[in-house]
């Protein structure tokens, strides 16, 4: 049981076009692969050209959302993009997408951003919209789409990638019903990621900022599991986490998501125990952290290992991972789900997957997608990376995607297959 009729009824995504096998990226700057690909557990990089932007992303993504749904735009009474990667320091993405996709004038349309956690916190805010009666019987749209742009040569440089994920939001949830009212939130304010307005690429002390994620997720499971345990969903004296079916995490690299959970499973030993765990303990807690990660958690990593870091869409990508590797079987089960962005807020949270939630999600034709894209090799990845933020490729759109112009009269121009 769900302890809530709220949630995700139906969602889509948008891919860039190309993308760069990790093991070109270690070629070309000389890094042992199995650096890139067991260190990082990364395999794919989606790399965007300027014309593929968050907004292009996002209105691709919303305009399959509505083909696929059937939803009658006109029911939209809510448009929430969560972005990292903004066009303009003002107008957000979300006006673009309502102009391009043709959204109800009447509906509330914002931007939410906060690093990675922007798209989280529109989802949440979203559905306690609509649980709270406001919404009087319309849907929301929250959309997460983001550009990871780090830049040749930096130590970012293979956690790279671009995506957007559209979400319909509605008093159906099929994919996922919320546990509303049941979530851990975590903040602090830190500098382990932050882009200075009018830089293009971020600033990141990288192992420091693992060392964020890590006593945030600590922080925000602590508070999920104490609501979790008061509201009966899960039983007291038991490991919390192991108690939900699978868990995603936000997933800047395959291999964040492995140390994220071996962190929440010890946190939750040692607050048992009220003691660190000594050297015995720590060795069974290798070997069961390990098998249940691989049992809990691998199924979220199947998108995010081919498309890369996708800020805001890096967690929605794991669910809907999830989703498509755990098929008809996972319908009616609790999963749990760990959203971070670096400044640092996070929130973990809890839903029951839906008895169709794999049949709605292949409407999404992710596979179609992912086989449509084309490889580059290092010397096409340089080309792209060196465009300008306003030089895109001169082609057309691939179909049903919208893609980023050029800039006339100091305006944004989008064109739409
Ligand atoms: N074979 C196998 N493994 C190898 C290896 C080899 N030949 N060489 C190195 N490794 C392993 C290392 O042991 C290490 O593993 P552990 O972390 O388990 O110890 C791993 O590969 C990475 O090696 P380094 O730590 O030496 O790598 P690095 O210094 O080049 O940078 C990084 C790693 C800090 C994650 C860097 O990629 C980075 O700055 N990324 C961007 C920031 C980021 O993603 N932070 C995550 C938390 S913040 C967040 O989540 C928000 C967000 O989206 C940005």
């Amino acid at each position: 049981m769900s302890l809530s009729d709220v949630g995700i009824e139906a969602l889509a995504v948008a891919l860039p076009r190309r993308y760069l096998p990790i093991e070109a990226l270690a070629r070309l700057r000389g890094v042992e692969p199995a650096k890139l690909t067991v260190g990082l557990g990364a395999r794919e990089m989606a790399v965007p050209d300027p014309g593929e932007d968050s907004v292009a992303l996002a209105a691709t993504a919303v305009q399959r959302l509505l083909a696929t749904s059937g939803l009658d735009p006109a029911r939209v009474g809510l448009l929430a993009v969560g972005t990292e990667s903004g066009v303009d320091s003002a107008k957000p993405v979300a006006s673009f997408v309502q102009g391009l996709v043709g959204l109800p004038r009447e509906a509330r349309v914002f931007d939410v951003q906060h690093a990675c956690y922007g798209g989280t916190a529109a989802l949440l805010a979203a559905s306690e919209w609509i649980a709270s009666g406001a919404a009087d019987g319309r849907v929301a749209i929250v959309v997460a789409a983001d550009v990871a742009r780090y830049g040749a040569r930096t130590a970012g440089e293979p956690t790279q990638g671009a995506g957007a994920v559209a979400m319909l939001v509605s008093e159906r949830p099929e994919v996922l019903a919320l546990d509303l009212g049941v979530s851990g939130a975590f903040a602090t304010d830190v500098h382990d990621f932050w882009r200075p307005v009018g830089r293009r690429e971020p600033l990141v002390d990288g192992h420091y900022s693992i060392q964020c994620y890590l006593d945030a997720v600590a922080g925000a499971s602590r508070g999920w599991r104490a609501r979790a345990e008061r509201r009966g969903l899960v039983t007291k004296g038991a490991p919390a986490s192991a108690q939900l079916a699978r868990l995603a995490y936000h997933v800047p690299f395959c291999k964040m998501a492995r140390k994220a959970h071996l962190h929440v499973r010890r946190t939750e030993l040692e607050d048992r125990l009220g003691r660190p765990l000594d050297a015995d303990e720590l060795a069974a807690e290798d070997a069961a952290g390990a098998a249940s990660f691989e049992r809990q958690v691998v199924p979220s990593l199947e998108l995010p290992a081919r498309i890369g870091n996708t800020y805001t869409a890096a967690l929605y990508f794991g669910l809907t991972s999830l989703v498509r590797q755990g098929g008809p079987a996972l319908g009616g089960q609790r999963v749990g789900l760990f959203s971070y962005g670096s400044g640092c807020a996070s929130e973990m949270y809890s839903g029951v997957v839906g008895a169709r939630a794999s049949e709605v999600v292949a409407r999404a034709g992710i596979d179609d997608l992912l086989a449509a894209r084309e490889p580059l090799d290092g010397e096409g990845y340089e080309r792209i990376l060196a465009l300008g933020a306003g030089e895109p490729l001169d082609e057309a759109p691939a179909p049903g995607a919208f893609r980023f112009r050029g800039v006339v009269d100091d305006k944004r121009t989008y064109a739409r297959a």
